[in-house]
């Protein structure tokens, strides 16, 4: 199998000690370490992605981040650079993050940020995702002008360092996730949006992720329907018995 499905867990700020840390990142490890199809991202909170390295042995999974400056270093008080996290073993970084966008992130921040991500060689999983559907089609032309201003600024050649991952505002931290007759659709789109902005090639190539309300019972459904490359899970990614199950129903999916 060439691509492995990509599952990524965006543990949020959560859980509250770096013991639980642990705990969490344990059992996530034992399951990942026995998927066949299935590659793991474990992002935690910066103050806990040592706790989900394990000690002396090769992890089966990777570990993200939630976020990253778009500054190199220096006087940036709260801030952490992307080269702090490749040194701590980070491979993938979240930009674009609606609670992101949502607390005042810019499609300009969030472009410098991607940029940073992809030429420090990570890969940048970017968060695109419309606020509300409308049945005239206005949310294809608000993901449109979201993914151009995103990625505006963002070095063309670096496209093979960017996961792309659709959510759907509506359907994060929900009850119900989308449909996976719409995830397929979806996912079609944003793809379509990539080549035009990065090239044929880079929009044939890209590894497209859907994120929202995914839990144990849905996500063998999203990945066997909507066809998609892989997941973006919160939620579920630190409830250890559902991420487990989660994680295992993924891998199962021809
Ligand atoms: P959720 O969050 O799985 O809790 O809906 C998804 C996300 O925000 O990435």
């Amino acid at each position: 199998m060439a691509n492995k499905r990509l599952v990524i867990g965006n543990w949020k700020m959560n859980p509250e000690t770096f013991e639980d840390a642990k705990r969490i990142a344990r059992k996530t490890r034992i399951t990942a370490g026995k998927l066949v199809r299935t590659e793991v991202v474990v992002c935690p909170p910066f103050p806990f992605i040592s706790a989900a390295k394990a000690r002396n042995l090769p992890a089966p999974f990777h570990i993200g981040a939630q976020s990253v400056s778009f500054d190199e270093g220096g006087p940036h008080t709260g801030e952490v650079s992307v080269k702090m996290l490749a040194s701590l073993g980070a491979e993938y970084v979240i930009a674009g993050h609606s609670e992101e966008r949502a607390a005042g992130d810019t499609d300009d921040a969030i472009s410098r940020r991607i940029s940073k991500i992809v030429e420090a060689g990570l890969t940048a999983v970017v968060c695109v995702g419309e606020k509300v559907r409308d049945e005239n089609g206005a949310h294809l032309d608000f993901l449109k002008d979201q993914m151009k201003a995103t990625f505006a600024g963002v070095p063309e050649d670096k496209a093979g360092r960017v996961v792309l991952a659709y959510e759907p505002i509506w359907a994060i931290g929900a009850k119900d996730a989308m449909q996976p007759e719409q995830v397929y659709e979806m996912s079609l789109f944003v793809k379509k949006i990539f080549a035009d902005i990065f090239g044929q090639e880079a929009g044939h190539k890209v590894r497209v992720l859907y994120g929202g309300s995914v839990n144990f019972r849905n996500a063998g459904e999203i990945i066997k329907t909507g066809k998609v490359d892989g997941l973006l899970v919160g939620r579920e990614s630190v409830n250890t018995p559902g991420f487990v199950e989660l994680l295992r129903a993924v891998d199962v999916v021809e």
